[in-house]
């Protein structure tokens, strides 16, 4: 099958690209758009390091076609700050330790912001259950969900 013309609104702005069918959503960020924030772990929709937001809600950009995106809305981890400040939920990462190497941290932090912006208010079980497709090698979770819950506080 030939490359198909895609558009797709990326954190406000359209990026149109003619790729092939078979081309992942996390390649059309990462290759034609030149958002490398959203990183790839595994590949297999394991890990959650290629998490964005779409229609406001989190998909693993890993499992999903750029064709099938087309014309889609979606917010990548380059897209939360506004006018160089930091979003409350990266600020809280940033002030409690919510991250190591940061290879999980834009996806993790994707997480968070559609976990938020569901439950405002969530428990510690909730936020737990929230980033359960985000895999974190290094910080043993505890500071990922103290900076989740400061930023609810703050948000
Ligand atoms: Fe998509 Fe790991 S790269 S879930
Ligand atoms: Fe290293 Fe999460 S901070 S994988």
């Amino acid at each position: 099958m030939g490359k198909q013309k895609v558009t797709l609104t990326i954190n406000g702005d359209q990026h149109q690209g003619e790729v092939e069918p078979r081309m992942l959503l996390v390649d059309f960020l990462r290759e034609v758009a030149g958002l490398k924030g959203t990183h790839v772990g595994c590949d297999t929709s394991n890990c959650g390091a290629c998490t964005v937001l779409m229609g406001g809600r989190s998909i693993k950009s890993c499992t999903y076609l750029a064709v099938s995106a087309d014309s889609k809305e979606i917010v990548t981890i380059e897209g939360l700050s506004r006018n160089g400040e930091l979003h409350p939920i990266q600020e809280a990462f940033w002030e409690n330790h919510g991250l190591q190497c940061g290879y999980c941290t834009p996806g993790m932090i994707l997480s968070a912001a559609h976990l938020l912006a569901k439950n405002p208010n969530p428990t510690d079980a909730q936020i737990r259950i929230g980033i359960a497709g985000n895999v974190c090698r290094c910080t043993g979770y505890q500071n990922i969900v103290n900076s989740i819950q400061k930023a609810a506080e703050t948000q």
